[in-house]
């Protein structure tokens, strides 16, 4: 599919999506946001990709979602876009395959909260985050309220979303907010170079640790439990299991199919 937002380039199995509306910081428009969903759904089957690599064209990652539309809204449309945005980072959420957000510059916004929608975050110096939309009279509408609370804890989140302060990456790393931060040369090859890390290992082991930790933070910890052991059965009776466990015993490296 042809993308007016977005780029889409896959090489070595990761396929990098970058945000392409740098004269806008890259905010984020209904259609940018469509356009997410749509390569997020192709990629997801799209068997030539293992892994994908969120970024942003120019100076920023994505400075949030676009006033420009925002401005305008109706309660009735406001809710509508909400629930459309959440619905697309959700998408990314749970896809079965490894997202790293490679955050080069302003994530503010929609811009923190796509970061925060991927499984890992590698900030560049340069990065800045920061969830500011109380200082335009609304809250986060595509999931900041929620994740940023799940991934820094409440107070702090309770403070970002109160001030609408920025903080640089090294704040950023320091709160957990982003798993590391790296020189803004260094950006996409440090991410390249986890992608090239998780995708050595069992593409199905992956998959289904990606979904314990999703589905199990809104678990009990016994129903957890019970959602993990079945995991761990169901990748017993994987070819990948039998490689993985016949590699470490040859001493050799784990070739994995994925079945
Ligand atoms: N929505 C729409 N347009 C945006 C935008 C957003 N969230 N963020 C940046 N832009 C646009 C600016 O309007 C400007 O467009 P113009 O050149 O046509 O006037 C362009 O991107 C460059 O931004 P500018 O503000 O000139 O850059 P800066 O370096 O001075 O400031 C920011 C950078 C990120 C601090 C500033 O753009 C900003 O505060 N953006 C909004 C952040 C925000 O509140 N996000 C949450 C939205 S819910």
């Amino acid at each position: 599919m042809a993308f007016q937002n977005l780029t889409l380039e896959v090489a070595d199995r990761i396929a990098v999506l970058t945000v392409n509306r740098p004269d806008k910081l890259n905010a984020l428009n209904d259609a940018t946001i469509a356009e997410i969903g749509h390569a997020f759904d192709e990629i997801r089957l799209d068997e030539s990709v293992a892994g994908i690599i969120v970024t942003g064209a120019g100076r920023a990652f994505v400075a949030g979602a676009d006033i420009s539309e925002l401005a305008s809204q109706t309660p009735v449309l406001a809710k509508g876009r909400s629930r459309a945005g959440q619905d697309v980072f959700r998408r990314i959420e749970t896809c079965p395959k490894p997202v790293i957000a490679a955050v080069n510059g302003f994530a503010l916004g929609g811009g923190c909260e796509l970061a925060m929608a991927c499984h890992i975050r590698i900030a560049s110096e340069a990065a800045k985050f920061g969830q500011p939309e109380s200082k335009l009279g609304i809250l986060p509408g595509f999931g900041g309220s929620q994740r940023l609370a799940r991934l820094v804890g409440k107070g702090r989140a309770i403070q970002l979303l109160l001030t609408g302060e920025m903080i640089d990456a090294s704040e950023a790393y320091r709160i957990g907010l982003v798993n590391r931060v790296v020189h803004a040369a260094e950006l996409m090859g440090s991410a390249k170079q986890m992608m090239k890390q998780i995708l050595a290992n069992g593409p199905l082991a992956v998959a289904l640790c990606i979904e314990a930790v999703d589905r199990g933070l809104e678990m009990s910890l016994d129903e957890g439990l019970i959602l993990e052991a079945n995991h761990f059965g169901l990748l017993a009776a994987t070819e990948d299991m039998r490689e993985g466990m016949g590699a470490f015993l040859d001493k050799r490296t784990a070739s994995f199919k994925g079945r």
